[in-house]
């Protein structure tokens, strides 16, 4: 059984604030104040509250996960990424669908913003691979891609590690087979988890944090079973008591 310590088991939480702007979210910062977890910063809060929001997180002290999912042409990603590094943030994501090239657009447009400011750190670079909403039978007969979600899955896996990135986005149940493909130091970022007993909300096949840190999940995000909590604080205390 992996044993952790409080810190590290914090560490390994990513609380999505996934709220409409930076007042809805204040709330729960202040709930959560002094624990060393990720804070993940999604689409919805990013574009409402954003980039002074991410630079007020890192000022108290939090790691941050920019999930904006960027997918564009090589040369536009890379400006992308070289602006959120900027930012400070310690890790964000481009979707592996923009291929190999994108990909490694978003690397080089890191490395441009570390040669240009002095004291910034380098974020891990993550992939989107399939998304979790995808069925088969949308990737199958609307995106036109063949086989199963899983294939797709692995298959980004590796191009994503083939282009120099870090680490994933993928279902817990997908992180045995990403890490005996890309190796195990190649990070895995993962939803869908709930603890035993929580509400499954809209998520499919999920996973306690126990049985995702078992498995060998690098950092879980973890949602409404925080946000959504009549104690927040309480919820991610004992999420995290399950993972020491
Ligand atoms: O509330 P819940 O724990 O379900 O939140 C999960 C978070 O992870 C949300 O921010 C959601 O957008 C994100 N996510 C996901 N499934 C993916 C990718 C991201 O649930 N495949």
């Amino acid at each position: 059984m992996i044993k952790l310590t409080r810190e590290e088991a914090a560490g390994r939480v990513m609380v999505a604030l996934d709220y409409p702007d930076a007042a809805a979210a204040e709330t729960l910062l202040r709930s959560l104040e002094g624990i060393p977890c990720y804070m993940k910063v999604g689409m919805q809060l990013f574009y409402a509250a954003g980039p002074g929001f991410v630079a007020s997180l890192k000022e108290r002290g939090y790691r941050v996960f920019l999930d904006l999912k960027m997918h564009d042409i090589p040369n536009t990603v890379k400006g992308g990424a070289n602006s959120v590094t900027k930012l400070g943030v310690d890790i964000f994501n481009v979707h592996a669908a923009g291929g190999i090239r994108m990909m490694e657009a978003a690397l080089e447009g890191v490395e441009a913003a570390l040669a240009g400011s002095i004291g910034l750190q380098r974020p891990t670079v993550i992939a989107v691979t399939q998304l979790t909403s995808t069925s088969r039978s949308v990737l199958n007969d609307e995106i036109g891609i063949a086989g199963a979600v899983e294939d797709t899955v692995l298959r980004y896996a590796q191009l994503a590690r083939l282009a120099g990135l870090g680490g994933v986005v993928a279902s817990p149940h997908e992180v045995q087979s990403i890490k005996a493909a890309c190796g195990i130091a190649f990070k895995t970022v993962t939803p869908g988890i709930r603890p035993s007993g929580a509400d499954a909300n809209d998520q499919s096949r999920i996973m306690t944090p126990r049985e995702a840190l078992e498995r060998g999940t690098d950092y879980m995000v973890i949602g409404r079973p925080i946000t959504a909590a009549s104690d927040p604080r309480e919820a991610i205390e004992s999420i995290i008591k399950e993972l020491l």
